[in-house]
């Protein structure tokens, strides 16, 4: 759906001033299946055909394609493309060498999914190798492969492809349908809703009660809330999307001002890159239309990787270059003295009184077949998950 003058006016401007929009028009998508079977091609993992999704519908604005080496380059020693913007994580389309050896610059690669579906075509300008040690550390700070993010890093191609690309056809998200907006789309939708400040809230876990209070916190003053939780790949012990995504209908039915949400997928695979990836997360919800964004405790954080408040602290030193405001919440707790959530910003009591919560907590309880305590969780919620994991 193509942005009107309208709504381009009157919502916050993407990341470098344009929404890309790389879905091949009728006529091009004629000319690319005509000759797609003569084309190279390449399977995608699920990784980057999020990837490839992302740039098509200008998730990734300004990106028009999988990264060349000058703005890789930038963008893991200085977080910025070679423009200047600011960006703080690689896109890149890695393969084998052997494969990269097949293909030739110059020419356009056809680019399937797992399922043998083609999704898109990449007109392949640039082929580059890459230090996967140093895009370790840049990126995620480590290079200890029992970090998720970095395992990932270890395991891909060696050789990165690059060019401007065409989305031929969108990933379907069969489970999430009514969820399933584009960026020109959630800027219409606040645009119609007259929301003119939209907190953007990422997550990889079911909404607990300290998500609930931040983000009611964040509505205190802004206009909508964006609940957008990415249903990308995640490790294998986060909660599946499809489960998460009925715990999110359940909250928001019993919980939230139905003028005040709207639940959206963010189709992006989880990096788990801490401070990083708050960057990126912020940058993205820019072009999905917010104005405001939430960064709370150890944000895309794992382990120990990172500081309570590392991700705080970088996107700070970036936030007047991003251009959206970011929202930073303390660590927060349920008080049984306070007999509420808190933080230690608003809580005099000590920390005999308090119940801290995570998603770690939620998923090990879980586990264990224990009941999420209502402190920890809505008891609907624990409804949805202990059933959801049952019948996984
Ligand atoms: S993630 O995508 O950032 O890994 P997660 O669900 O853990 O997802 O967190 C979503 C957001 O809520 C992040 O901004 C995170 O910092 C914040 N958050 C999670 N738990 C808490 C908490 N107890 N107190 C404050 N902020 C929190």
């Amino acid at each position: 759906m193509p942005l009107t003058k309208e709504i381009k006016e009157n919502t916050i401007q993407p990341h470098g001033g344009t929404l890309i929009n790389r879905e091949a028009d009728t006529s091009l998508k004629e000319e690319l299946l005509t000759v797609v079977d003569s084309l190279p091609a390449i399977t995608l993992n699920p990784w980057s055909l999020s990837d490839l999704e992302l740039i098509g519908i200008g998730g990734f604005s300004p990106l028009t394609g999988f990264m060349n080496e000058v703005d890789y380059t930038e963008v893991v020693e200085n977080l910025h493309l070679s423009n200047g913007l600011v960006w703080s994580i690689p896109i890149t389309l890695p393969v084998t060498e052997d494969k990269a050896n097949e293909l030739e610059i110059g020419s356009r690669i056809a680019l399937y999914g797992e399922d043998n579906h083609l999704y898109g075509v990449l007109e392949l300008e640039e082929k580059y190798t890459y230090d996967k040690e140093k895009e370790a550390q840049f990126v995620y700070g480590t290079t200890d492969v029992e970090h998720p993010g970095v395992a990932k890093v270890y395991e891909k191609g060696s050789v990165n492809l690059a060019g401007p690309i065409h989305l031929l056809d969108r990933p379907k998200h069969d489970d999430f349908v009514d969820y399933h907006l584009d960026p020109a789309e959630t800027r219409q939708l606040f645009y119609d809703l007259n929301w003119k400040t939209i907190v953007g809230f990422q997550t990889r876990n079911p909404v607990h009660r300290a998500h609930e209070y931040i983000q009611k916190a964040a509505l205190e003053s802004v206009d909508g809330l964006l609940l957008n939780p990415l249903v990308g790949e995640t490790k294998s012990d986060d909660i599946p999307a499809e489960v998460r995504m009925e715990s999110y209908e359940v909250i928001l039915e019993n919980y939230y001002p139905e003028n005040r949400t709207r639940l959206v997928i963010y189709p992006a695979a989880m990096r788990y890159a801490g401070p990083r990836e708050a960057i990126l997360h912020a940058t993205v919800r820019k072009n999905y239309g917010c104005t405001h964004f939430i960064v709370g405790r150890d944000h895309a954080g794992v382990g120990d990787y990172y500081g309570t408040y590392e991700a705080q602290e970088l996107i700070a030193q970036y936030e007047a270059e991003l251009g959206i405001q970011i929202l930073k919440f303390e660590h927060a707790f349920y008080c049984k003295s306070c007999e509420n959530m808190a933080t230690a910003k608003t809580c005099p009591h000590d920390a005999s009184s308090h119940l801290h919560l995570s998603g770690t907590k939620v998923r090990e309880k879980l586990k264990k077949g224990e009941s999420l305590p209502k402190e920890f969780s809505r008891p609907e919620v624990a409804a949805v998950l202990i059933k959801g994991l049952q019948e996984k």
